[in-house]
C-alpha cells in the first residue's frame, strides 16, 4: 500500500529524510533482524536496549486492538505488536526500510500492512486506531506539530499514544555533529527547540522543549499519562556514536512520552 503524494509534494524535510533513510537503510537489517526475534516479554527498547520488562512502555493488554506505529522501518515493534494479540499497521517514509520489514514478515511470517508514506499525512480514516506509536521514527524525524494532529486524528477516543525520543538534556549537550559524544556542558539554546540539521548529512530532525511537548499533546485532545526517562544498565552498550554510557547513566538520553486522547 502507499500514501504516496508525489516527491515535489512532499515537505523538504520529509523528502531529505526519504533519501538519507533509503541510503543508511542496508546499516539498520542486522538490527531488524535480531529485534524481529525478540518474544513477548523479551523487547528491548532503545539505543540502549532496555528490557520491556524494566519499563513497562506497552499495555498490558494489547489483545485485539488497532494499533499504528508513525515510522516503523524494519517493522520490528509492529511485530512484537502482533505476536502480544494487536492488528498493526506501520508507515514509513522509506521504502527501503520497508523492503527489509516485507522480508522480515515472510521469514516470521507475520503479515500487516506497510504503508509507504509520511506520518504527517496518514491515508486511513479517522479513529481508527486504539494505539499509536513510535521509537525514534516519526517521533523525531517528522515535525511534531504535523505528526501529533496526525496522531490524534488516527486515534480513537481513549488510544493510547506513547513515543520514545532523544532526551531533551542530550540534545542540548550535543555538538553539530553526531559522531561527537554529548557534551557535559549545553552547547545549543533551549528555547526556540524544534528543527535540527547536522553537519554529516542532509536529514532533518525534531525536538522539543518539555512545556511545548505538554502544550502540543493537549492542544491536541491528550492528556499526558507519563514521562520516563531512562536510564541504561550499568553493563549496556551501544553502537551509537552521539553519547557514551557514563553520560547516559547520569542524565536520560531517552525519554518516553506516555498520553491518552480524551475520550
Ligand atoms: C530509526 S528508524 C525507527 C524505526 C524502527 N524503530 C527501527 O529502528 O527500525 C526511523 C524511521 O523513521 C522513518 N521516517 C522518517 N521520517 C518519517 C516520516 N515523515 N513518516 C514516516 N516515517 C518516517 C525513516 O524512514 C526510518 O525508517
Amino acid at each position: 500500500m502507499t500514501g504516496e503524494t508525489s516527491l515535489e509534494e512532499l515537505p523538504d524535510h520529509v523528502r531529505r529524510n526519504r533519501a538519507e533513510w533509503d541510503r543508511w537503510a542496508a546499516d539498520y537489517v542486522a538490527n531488524g533482524e535480531r529485534s524481529w526475534r525478540l518474544r513477548p516479554g523479551d523487547e528491548t527498547w532503545g539505543i540502549w536496549d532496555i528490557p520491556e520488562a524494566t519499563l513497562h512502555l506497552l499495555p498490558d493488554d494489547l489483545d485485539g486492538l488497532d494499533t499504528i506505529e508513525l515510522g516503523c522501518g524494519t517493522g520490528y515493534v509492529s511485530a512484537w505488536l502482533a505476536r502480544r494479540g494487536a492488528h498493526p499497521v506501520g508507515i514509513d517514509n522509506s521504502e527501503a526500510q520497508l523492503a527489509t520489514a516485507r522480508r522480515l514478515q515472510a521469514e516470521h511470517g507475520i503479515e500487516f500492512a506497510l504503508i509507504h508514506g509520511n506520518a504527517e499525512n496518514v491515508p486511513l480514516q479517522d479513529a481508527s486506531f486504539d494505539l499509536a506509536i513510535s521509537e525514534y521514527g516519526a517521533s523525531i524525524w517528522a515535525d511534531p506539530y504535523r505528526w501529533v494532529p496526525e496522531a490524534a486524528r488516527l486515534l480513537r477516543p481513549g488510544g493510547r499514544l506513547i513515543f520514545l525520543v532523544n532526551g531533551t538534556i542530550l540534545t542540548l549537550a550535543s555538538p553539530d555533529t553526531e559522531e561527537e559524544p554529548a557534551t557535559e556542558r549545553l552547547v545549543r539554546p533551549y528555547f526556540g527547540l524544534h528543527r535540527l540539521e547536522w553537519d554529516e548529512d542532509d536529514s532533518v530532525s525534531f525536538y522539543l522543549g518539555y512545556g511545548d511537548w505538554i502544550r502540543l499533546l493537549r492542544a491536541n485532545d491528550f492528556e499526558v499519562e507519563d514521562l520516563l526517562e531512562l536510564q541504561p544498565a550499568e553493563d549496556a552498550s551501544t553502537t551509537y556514536p552521539f553519547v557514551t554510557l557514563g553520560w547516559a547513566r547520569r542524565w536520560p538520553s531517552e525519554e518516553v512520552w506516555k498520553a491518552r486522547k480524551r475520550g
